[in-house]
């Protein structure tokens, strides 16, 4: 089996389905982890699904990463707008990195129009709700096939 894809959700992602659910839909971040499980399984491979509310802990998991995923899936949430640390700690993984998010920030207010997650991201999906985590996963999963034998 190779590595699996790690998918990471940043601060107030715990609170889904009731946290602003007109825009963030109602489905709860064990649902979007079931839907990435599935997704993932169907394409033969495996992931890792962690939230953290604190940024640290966030890197620490990238770091960790590094060693141990084939590609990382990112929801940074409201840190991607702030967070040079995470950029640094992403600039250092040399796998792919797949940033996605549940609302599209850039029909939004202005300061989510940009994020630091971008500059170190292989691709961007946002806008889809919790479809956009699977159509990462998918994205992850084909950029790191292993080689047919
Ligand atoms: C988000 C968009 C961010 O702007 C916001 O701060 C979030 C969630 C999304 O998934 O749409 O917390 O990353």
């Amino acid at each position: 089996m190779s590595k699996p894809i790690y998918v990471l959700s940043g601060p107030n992602l715990n609170l889904l389905g009731a946290r602003e659910p007109e825009i963030y839909g109602h489905q709860t971040l064990e649902d979007v982890q079931r839907l990435c499980e599935a997704r993932a399984s169907a394409l033969g491979r495996e992931i890792v699904f962690r939230q953290s509310n604190h940024e640290g802990e966030l890197i620490d998991w990238i770091q960790e990463a590094r060693e141990k995923a084939a590609a990382i899936v990112i929801n940074p949430a409201g840190y991607g707008h702030t967070s040079v640390a995470i950029l640094d700690a992403l600039k250092m993984v040399g796998i792919p990195v797949i940033e996605c998010h549940l609302s599209n920030p850039a029909a939004r207010e202005a300061f989510r129009h940009q994020t630091y997650v971008s500059l170190a991201a292989t691709g961007v999906v946002s806008g889809f709700g919790a479809a956009s985590y699977e159509l990462a996963v998918e994205a992850a999963a084909g950029l790191t096939r292993p080689a047919a034998k």
